[in-house]
């Protein structure tokens, strides 16, 4: 059977955006930001996501182009190294993860939409009356065991369709829609009452505020960064492996960078205002799930034509989610597809109803729920695009370097070597440390010994990596 490809470059280009813009842009990010000081982690993050972020997302794309395979067989076949291809589970394990606890958000979300456009018609939406206390009760539970199961129905439906004529038709349709519903929700509100205050929290850029908080920030930032561009997982790998022709990857890169940046940053242009608007400080509410929701239907319960702008924000959000969860489910599928001959249908339902299961259990349980979504993808993003990055520079190398370029353009060309040094050298020593300073030893032993920790571990890595037999 032949491998699908997608039909057009731009489709290549809207399904990586769709997998990257997501929950990560709409509910993640404003709140991580708003709990690092504003300003500050929107300048950290940015900078994050144009020197690390960048370049990993080539890292994964060049994997992807070269091998025409899914990770797990991708780093088998790359490297002729059956312990690469046991490293590969990680990302089947990885996606499993990511995909349990994210369908239990997506269903939340299609929730809200489910009630807000019921309510069009009538009085306002249940959850107007209460808000905090509504969230409390459909976010734990046999309520949130039901949506979680409708989301990934969804997903599952079109990932079955296929690289084409799901993913590729589903994320042509769903991308433009959020972009088209987001701008017009910015500017709606913009014209909030609170807008100003929320634009100087959120853009007012304050060198001081930055250097004070740095250190602070970095690690939040990274782990979002991460997450915002689906790296680390293994969905970028698996994307550009359906990649056929040889175009710039570094030009695509950038470019699904800059966009999911935008929705990012607009996605803050429309949170912040509304609740500015209502006097609600975006760095007081708390953290997490409950705040966006619990804030956000706060605020549309008390502004005119709230159910109406309620539905669209909740309908952006169902979509932006889908077009990202379909790229998870997509990693274990294309697995069993690609290394085992599964037939796509068999795998969709396999992988379908193993999830069905993991993510009852988050939806059943917060405190699993706050571990899988908060450190342990964290932990297991940061790892998955470590591997990846010491992959490209240790083991393909040159042949990196000649997939980065095909296709490219001058600047790119240019650019290939330095990139392959970053990506080789440079990021892994920096995923080290985040990975660190996620387990607390900054705080315990100080920043530079930290530092030091990280560089000796990467050294480790590398050369065990250089002493594993090279390809047949
Ligand atoms: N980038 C997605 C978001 O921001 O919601 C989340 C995500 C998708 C993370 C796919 C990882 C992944 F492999």
């Amino acid at each position: 059977m032949t491998r699908e490809t997608w039909a057009t470059r731009i489709g290549f280009i809207l399904a990586a955006v769709g997998s990257a813009v997501g929950l990560g842009n709409i509910w993640r990010f404003p709140w991580v930001a708003a709990e690092n000081g504003g300003s500050a982690f929107l300048a950290v993050y940015l900078g994050i996501v144009l020197l690390v972020g960048v370049p990993g997302l080539l890292g994964e794309f060049v994997i992807g182009r070269r091998a025409n395979r899914s990770p797990a067989g991708a780093l088998r076949s790359l490297s002729g190294s059956n312990v690469w291809g046991a490293w590969g589970l990680f990302y089947v394990v990885t996606a499993i993860a990511l995909i349990s606890f994210y369908s239990v958000v997506g269903g939340w979300i299609l929730r809200y939409f489910v009630e807000s456009s019921l309510a069009l018609a009538g009085t306002g939406p249940t959850y107007f009356a209460n808000p905090g206390q509504y969230f409390g009760g459909v976010s734990a539970g046999l309520d949130a065991v039901g949506f979680h199961v409708l989301f990934l129905a969804l997903t599952a439906i079109i990932v079955l369709a296929g690289v084409r004529r799901g993913i590729e038709l589903g994320t042509k349709v769903m991308m433009p829609a959020v972009l088209v519903l987001l701008v017009g929700l910015a500017v709606w509100a913009g014209t909030q009452s609170g807008a100003a205050d929320a634009y100087a929290f959120y853009l007012r850029f304050d060198a001081a505020t930055v250097r004070e908080n740095f250190f602070g920030v970095l690690g939040p930032a990274a782990g979002q960064a991460l997450f915002t561009l689906s790296l680390g997982a293994g969905t970028m790998v698996t994307y550009a492996s359906y990649v056929d022709e040889d175009r710039s990857l570094a030009f695509d890169g950038t470019t699904i960078a800059l966009l999911n940046t935008a929705v990012g940053v607009l996605a803050g242009l429309v949170v912040f205002p509304l609740l500015f608007s209502l006097g609600i400080s975006p760095g007081e509410t708390g953290t997490g799930a409950g705040a966006l929701f619990v804030g956000l239907a706060g605020a549309f319960s008390q502004l005119p034509g709230g159910v109406l702008i309620a539905t669209a924000f909740f309908a952006v959000v169902t979509l932006a989610a889908l077009s990202s969860s379909i790229s998870m489910l997509e990693i274990p599928v294309a697995f069993l597809v690609d290394e085992y001959g599964v037939e796509r249908r068999t795998a969709v339902a396999g992988v379908g109803s193993v999830v069905a299961v993991t993510g009852s259990v988050c939806a059943l349980d917060p405190a699993i729920f706050g571990f899988v979504a908060g450190t342990l993808v964290d932990i297991l993003l940061t790892a998955g695009l470590t591997g990846f990055l010491v992959f490209v520079g240790w083991v393909m190398g040159r042949d990196a370097l000649d997939e980065f370029r095909s296709g490219a353009g001058g600047v790119a060309t240019a650019l290939s070597t330095p990139w392959l040094f970053a990506v080789g050298a440079l990021l892994p020593v920096f995923l080290v440390f985040t990975l660190l300073t996620t387990f607390g030893m900054d705080a315990r032993l100080g920043f530079w010994p930290t530092v030091a920790t990280a560089a000796a571990l990467a050294v480790v890595i590398f050369a065990g990596v250089r002493g594993e037999p090279e390809a047949a």
